[in-house]
């Protein structure tokens, strides 16, 4: 499967280093090829990634990662034009600068994200942890939760095993609105993370009882 990567920053470069270290084909659409830091990203990321014009992403890849600021989502999906069966994978949390959220209560930014792509599925997934746990979702033994939802089940699943395959434990929560509740809980994360008690080394795990809580 080929997942194309739009924002290499901490999360787009993590991510898609763990997946084209899993046996992925990674293409990282972004705005620079030459720049230094995209170039130690791919010697980082191995033989399985290489970048390519964030218009060709869509005709080449399956699922396409958003892992921009959430602002620069509109513009991202018009340069990439026409997306063909893609599945968007939504990693953005629609933050301002002062560390509040701008989407909420009855609607999300993965609510948004769909609307403008027409029938294209949205799942929103890899907002709720910092990217140090996307890197190592391994706490002593027990994997990290990756919460997710999305309206296409199919598309769902595609996403969960991607989780799974690097390594973590994919919690399928339910429909696309469900982002109205999985990005204020990136917020909490994320307070929680900034406060002297817990920190970025934190992530949340779902338990279910009559399960061992592992990998
Ligand atoms: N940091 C975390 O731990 C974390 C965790 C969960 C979710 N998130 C969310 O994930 C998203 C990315 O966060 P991050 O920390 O990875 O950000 P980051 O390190 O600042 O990286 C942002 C990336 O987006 C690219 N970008 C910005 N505008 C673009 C545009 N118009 N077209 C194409 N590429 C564009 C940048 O490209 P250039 O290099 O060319 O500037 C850069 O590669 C955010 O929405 C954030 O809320 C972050």
């Amino acid at each position: 499967m080929t997942i194309g990567i739009i924002g290499s920053g901490r999360v787009g470069a993590t991510l898609g280093k763990r997946w084209a270290q899993a046996g992925y084909t990674v293409l990282f659409g972004v705005r620079d090829p030459d720049a230094e830091k995209v170039r130690a990203l791919l010697a980082e990321a191995g033989s399985n990634a290489c970048t390519e014009h964030i218009e060709d992403i869509p005709r080449r890849t399956s699922a396409i990662v958003l892992a921009t600021p959430h602002p620069a989502l509109r513009a991202v999906i018009a340069q990439m034009g026409n997306l063909r069966s893609n599945i968007l994978v939504d990693c953005t949390n629609p933050i301002s600068p002062g560390l509040r959220l701008t989407v909420g209560h009855s609607s999300s930014g993965a609510e948004q994200l769909a609307g403008y792509v027409g029938g294209t599925p949205v799942v929103k997934a890899f907002n709720t942890m910092g990217f140090e746990t996307m890197a190592d979702p391994d706490f002593n033994g027990i994997t990290a939760s990756m919460f997710l939802c999305g309206d296409d089940d199919t598309a769902n699943r595609t996403v969960a095993n991607m989780a799974e395959d690097i390594g973590f434990d994919a919690v399928i929560t339910g429909p696309l609105k469900h982002a109205r509740y999985l990005e204020p809980m990136a917020m909490l994360w994320i307070e929680m993370a900034m406060g002297n008690e817990h920190g970025r080394d934190t992530a949340f795990r779902l338990l279910r009882r009559g399960q061992a809580t592992g990998r």
